[in-house]
């Protein structure tokens, strides 16, 4: 049997996009496996939302070359969101000419044919489409978990961040169909997941290509009915299109857990401005006290961006209040990264470097006291836990998942991993949760 390894970069829309090719390898008798040296086919789906993630992807690539000399029968393949983009394109056919196949976001669903293709050829296989297709149903997909999944309600973005490479690497925002969705986790609960994640760059503007008028609340109201769900989170959320039907729908559906990831990326309404984000920090702020208000005891993570194109001290200032006024439970704090096609990059006043990680550290310092304080307040509370596995450094402690998105450990035995527990909270950590599992 033919033996295969998957290496993903990025964000949950990239490690699905892995699960499907993984299921696509597993419907033509390919097995995974774990070292390199066995592997007859290497795919690495990349990144490009920063720098620092291409810098890993050509690190990674160098890797590869003394393998393929020593068997040259390997297949080295590359996809995902770099792919997008030709100038990259041209990087890999120049610098890491032993590359066998290349093909990008939009065209992962014509994978066994590019493969087969691939294999018929000893030059290298480039098939990247500029555009994206239909929405393709029914690809096979190997979930790396089952109890919890992943599931697109939607792919692209319209919303063109002038940061963001995005919207040029996975097209216009289009949106799966609702009985399409729900078949999926029907059939996903069937086979024991009980947590569903439903992925989309922007899922608040869920439907807007679909005939059938239905927006983003009508589509939680229906997952919220599926039987023997648990649990349903979803991301991300672009703060300017979240409405007060869907507030009040996560309010009202039990299986919607209590959790928002709301990106912010600034606090200064001139920043947010030059970022093309469509709100003002007073509009974000007061959102968030609409949410907090309708769903109490809801944990907000965030995205951040440090050092965008002209941001003074005074800039920075009010993201650092933005953080000290919401409270956050956790965010992913990001220096700004210069994305070649993007308007920001041509901005000037593009920040130095020093004073990015300066900022940076003091962002990370004030972040860090506030989820250490949002969690503090846990202390001897009961949490419902869903337990997915033992912990990586001890066997016989388990961890698992709040609906508020936070990691539990707690003492007790393999056999409650895919259950769902009450667990009091007896020792809470910076970034994590320690407790004990009541009978
Ligand atoms: N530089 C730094 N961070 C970025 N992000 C997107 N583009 C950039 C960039 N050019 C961050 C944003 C986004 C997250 C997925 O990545 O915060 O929400
Ligand atoms: Fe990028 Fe903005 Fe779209 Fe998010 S909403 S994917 S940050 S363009």
């Amino acid at each position: 049997m033919k033996k295969y390894i998957i290496e993903t970069w990025g964000c949950q829309m990239n490690e699905h996009d892995s699960e499907k090719l993984a299921g696509m390898l597993a419907n033509m008798g390919y097995l995974e496996c774990d070292d390199k040296k066995d592997a007859d086919l290497i795919i690495y789906n990349t990144c490009c939302v920063r720098e620092n993630a291409e810098l890993k992807v050509y690190g990674n690539l160098g890797q590869l070359k003394p393998l393929k000399q020593k068997n040259p029968d390997m297949i080295i393949g590359v996809c995902g969101c770099m792919m997008q983009q030709a100038h990259i394109v041209e990087h890999i056919k120049e610098k890491y000419p032993f590359v066998d196949l290349i093909f990008g976001t939009h065209n992962l669903h014509n994978f066994p044919v590019l493969l087969a293709n691939c294999k018929q050829t000893d030059n290298m296989l480039v098939e990247v489409w500029d555009q994206e297709g239909e929405i393709v149903e029914g690809l096979p997909s190997i979930r790396k978990y089952g109890l919890k999944a992943f599931v697109n309600i939607m792919y692209g973005c319209n919303n063109f961040c002038t940061y963001c490479i995005v919207p040029y690497t996975r097209g216009r925002e289009r949106s799966r169909k609702p009985d399409d969705i729900v078949e999926e986790i029907k059939n996903l609960v069937d086979n024991g997941t009980k947590e569903v994640t439903l992925l989309g760059q922007n899922v608040n503007s869920y439907g807007k290509t679909l005939e059938k008028p239905i927006d983003f609340a009508d589509l939680l109201y229906q997952i919220n009915g599926i039987e023997r769900l648990e649990r349903i989170r979803f991301m991300t959320s672009h703060p300017k299109d979240v409405s007060s039907k869907l507030i009040k729908a996560i309010a009202e559906c039990d299986k919607v857990c209590e959790h928002i990831h709301l990106p912010v990326q600034a606090g200064s309404n001139r920043v947010l401005k030059s970022m093309n984000r469509k709100y003002t920090k007073e509009q974000y702020l007061k959102l968030v006290e609409d949410i907090k208000k309708a769903v109490p005891n809801i944990s907000i993570t965030t995205d951040i961006i440090v050092g965008f194109p002209g941001e003074t001290e005074k800039d920075f200032i009010d993201t650092l209040d933005v953080v000290e006024k919401v409270k956050y439970d956790n965010a992913f704090t990001f220096i700004y990264s210069i994305r070649k096609g993007t308007p920001a990059a041509k901005m000037e006043d593009q920040i130095p470097d020093d004073v990015k990680h300066e900022r940076f550290n003091r962002l990370l310092e004030i972040l860090h006291k506030g989820v250490e304080e949002q969690n503090a307040k846990l202390k001897d509370q009961i949490v419902e836990v869903l337990v997915e596995g033992t912990s990586k450094n001890d066997d016989d402690v388990l961890m698992g998942r709040t609906r508020t998105n936070k990691v539990v450990n707690f003492k007790g035995s393999k056999d409650l991993i895919g259950e769902i527990l009450k667990v009091k909270v007896t020792n809470p950590k910076k970034f994590s949760l320690f407790g004990e599992l009541l009978e």
